[in-house]
Order: C-alpha cells, then structure tokens, then sequence
C-alpha cells in the first residue's frame, strides 16, 4: 500500500520524503517540540478528485516516540502522534481543566472513547483529525510536556488553535472555557502489522 504522507517531524524523514511518490498537499509541522520549515507537495486536481474518501494507509513503525506525522484523507489533515510515556502519563492529570474528558460529545470509534482516545492495541498512537471543533482551523502542536505560552504553566503538552484561542490535550480532548465546545475528532483507522489504514475499521467497535 502507498504512503500518503504530507507531513513528518523528523529530520530523518524529512529525507525520506524526498523519495516518496504519491504525495498529497502539506500541512506545516513541528516535531518533539522543534519547529520545522512547513512544506507543501501538490496533487493534480484530478488525482485529488480520485482519491477524495479513499483510506490512506501509513507504516506507524516510522513513527518515534515524540514525533507527529500528518496525512490527508478527505482533504483534512490527519495526526498520527506517538506519545512518549510522558505524555500518556500527563493525560490524568488535567482531566478536571477538559470540558468532556470521557468523550461523551465528541465523534470518535467506540474503541478510541477512552482516556487515550486510541485503540488499546496502540494506546501511544494517537489518530485524530487535526481540525479545531470551534470553526475548523489547525491548531498547532505543543508537544512539549512543561509551561507553555499558550497552554499554561501546568501544560502537559496538547494542541493550541491559534484562530481564537481554543487549547485540546495531547488525546484532542477540549479545555472547559475556550470557543472550541467538543474534542477534535478520531476517524475509524485499522492495523494490518506495522500499517495503520484511516478511513476504514471494517465496523469493528474494539
Ligand atoms: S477555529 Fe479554533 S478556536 Fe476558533
């Protein structure tokens, strides 16, 4: 199966990419809390109209602890954050600052509805559309674990949207009192071995 990767963190993928074919439009990216030079690769209008809803499958194993991927599928940016034990370990300890921490409201797979927002054969792995619940811009990565300018001096890492203000936790869960009223979205992914396929789970709800 293709990549269809349009985004990665890591200086070593970022010669990686230079090889990949098949490559959808970028989205800026930021890994482990260094910024990276955002880059664009373009599709032609009809290879994008052919593609548009196709799963997009990605091997995860590239992936290291810290890094974030971005892919595209169905023309918005999909996050594929490794969290370190850190991070995992920070996600208890701003539940009670998150409006909807059980993910009651939020869309996601009956399998991601849980503390990770993730599979548990995965539980590192976190897939989540990377679009602002409030009016749908991009927040930015803040994949640093300590005080953040955004996030605040108890920031455990998380996502920050830029447009008006709205902060999600490093699993997409929202922050009570931001514009933004709902978690960001997980989409229905599958593994096969080391590929992750978003876009289909073949109905599975664990
Ligand atoms: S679009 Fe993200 S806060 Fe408004």
């Amino acid at each position: 199966m293709a990549d269809n990767i349009v985004s990665d963190t890591s200086v070593e993928d970022k010669k990686r990419r230079r090889f990949l074919t098949g490559i959808t439009a970028g989205f800026g990216a930021v890994g482990a809390g260094i910024a990276l030079t955002p880059f664009v690769l373009s599709m032609q209008p009809s290879e994008r109209a052919k593609n548009a809803g196709a799963p997009v499958s990605y091997d995860f194993s590239k992936i290291q602890p810290g890094q974030m991927v971005k892919v595209e599928w169905r023309g918005k940016p999909v996050v594929l954050l490794k969290r370190t034990e850190a991070m995992m370990l920070g996600l208890d300890k701003i539940e009670d600052r998150l409006a909807d921490p059980t993910s009651l409201v939020s869309i996601q797979p009956a399998y991601a509805q849980n503390d990770a927002r993730a599979d548990a054969n995965n539980a590192d792995l976190l897939v989540m559309l990377g679009v602002c619940t409030h009016l749908g811009c991009s927040p930015v990565e803040k994949l640093t674990v300590g005080p953040d300018p955004e996030m605040g001096d108890d920031s455990q890492g998380g996502f920050f949207c830029p447009c008006h203000g709205s902060k999600f936790d490093l699993s997409g869960r929202v922050y009570k009192n931001v514009p933004a009223t709902s978690n960001m979205e997980v989409p229905p992914y599958k593994y096969d071995g080391n590929v992750i396929t978003i876009g289909e789970d073949d109905g599975r709800t664990a």
